[in-house]
Parts: structure tokens; sequence; C-alpha cells
């Protein structure tokens, strides 16, 4: 039960949690604020670059493709049911997610804090947010279905470990210049 709930929230952010380990692989070049300050500091700062919002965004809608075509296998080996990905919903989770990403650097740097500063909680989670907001603005019936309440309960839950651990893991890599 349990262990069918979490199997059920991974598959179904899958395609929200890669746009963010792309989006590191592939940033760089122009900043989505073109360098534009409010009051002071960046609207966003040049962690936001519109060539990794693009490429996270692919990258996401790539995962639901192929997560589609082995739902099959995947939820016999399983024994669960797991959903498929219409494109409209691939693509809400994949760009809802950059979006929850961007709007959390927007926050941070109203409130002071530079690029690459953390902000517990809010690095963990603002994409989770921006994911679930816009498949449920998008494709309300999926969503009702898929994200049950304790679905969502075990995203909340399971993210920020998950996420913590790739980004401890790029940071070894060298990957990226902090830890969270
Ligand atoms: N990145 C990007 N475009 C995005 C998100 C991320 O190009 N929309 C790239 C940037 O190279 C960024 C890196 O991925 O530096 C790590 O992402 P993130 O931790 O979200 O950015 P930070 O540099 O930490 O900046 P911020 O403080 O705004 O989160
Ligand atoms: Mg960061």
């Amino acid at each position: 039960m349990i262990a069918s709930t979490i199997a059920t929230a991974l598959w179904a952010m899958g395609p929200a949690y890669v746009p963010n380990n792309a989006a590191v692989l592939a940033g760089g070049g122009d900043p989505i604020d073109g360098g534009r300050e409010w009051r002071g500091r960046r609207l966003l700062g040049d962690g936001k670059t519109w060539r990794g919002s693009a490429a996270g965004t692919l990258a996401g809608v790539a995962l639901a493709l192929v997560l589609n075509a082995v739902v099959g296998p995947a939820s016999g080996a399983l024994g669960v049911s797991l959903p498929t990905f219409p494109i409209s919903v691939a693509l809400a989770l994949a760009a809802g997610a950059m979006a929850g990403d961007v709007g959390a650097s927007f926050l941070k740097r109203r409130v002071g804090r530079e690029r690459g500063a953390s902000f517990p909680g809010l690095d963990q989670l603002d994409f989770v947010v921006g994911a679930l907001a816009a498949v449920f603005v998008v494709a309300p019936g999926w969503a009702g279905d898929v994200f049950t309440p304790l679905v969502v309960v075990a995203v909340v839950v399971v993210t920020p470990v998950l996420h913590l651990g790739t980004n401890i893991v790029a940071y070894a890599a060298g990957l990226k210049s902090e830890p969270w």
C-alpha cells in the first residue's frame, strides 16, 4: 500500500523531476531576465536561462514518452496500475516544474538571496508546486485520478529526499556549484 503509493508518486512526478537536472547540464547562455534588475536586485539571476529552461522542459516531455512506452511492463512488474501521460500532461508537468523553479528564484532575489544561495524548503518543493498546479489546471481529470491526496502526501515527503540526494551527487560530480 505504502510502496504502491510511493511508486505511483515517483512515476507520475518523473516528468517534473528530470527538468531541473537537465537544466543543470544544459544551463548557460542568455538569462531569462536579460540582466534586468528590480529594486536593486536581479529579477531572476544568471541561474535561470532560456537554454536551461527549454532543455529541462524537453527532457521532462521525453521522459514521459519513454515512461508511456514501458507503462505496461512496469505496471506488471510492480503490481501497480501506473498512469500514461497524455502530451498535454507531460508538458504541464515539465514546464510547470521549470516555472516553479523560476518563481522560486524570483522570490529568492526579492528577499536578497544571491544566485545559488539555498532556501531550505523552497528549493526542494518549488518545482513540485509548479508541476502540480500546472497539471491540475491543464488536465484536472487526469490529475485528480493520479494525484490523490495520499499520492500528493507521498510526493511532498519523498521529493525533498530525492532532490537533495541527486543534488549532492551532481555537486560531488562537479556538475553543480552548491550541494542544494
Ligand atoms: N539552470 C538554467 N535554467 C533554469 C534552471 C537552471 O540554466 N531554468 C541551470 C543554471 O546553470 C543554474 C543551474 O542550472 O545555475 C542550477 O539550477 P538552480 O539550482 O535552480 O539555480 P541556481 O544557480 O542555484 O540559482 P538560484 O539561486 O536562482 O536557484
Ligand atoms: Mg540553486
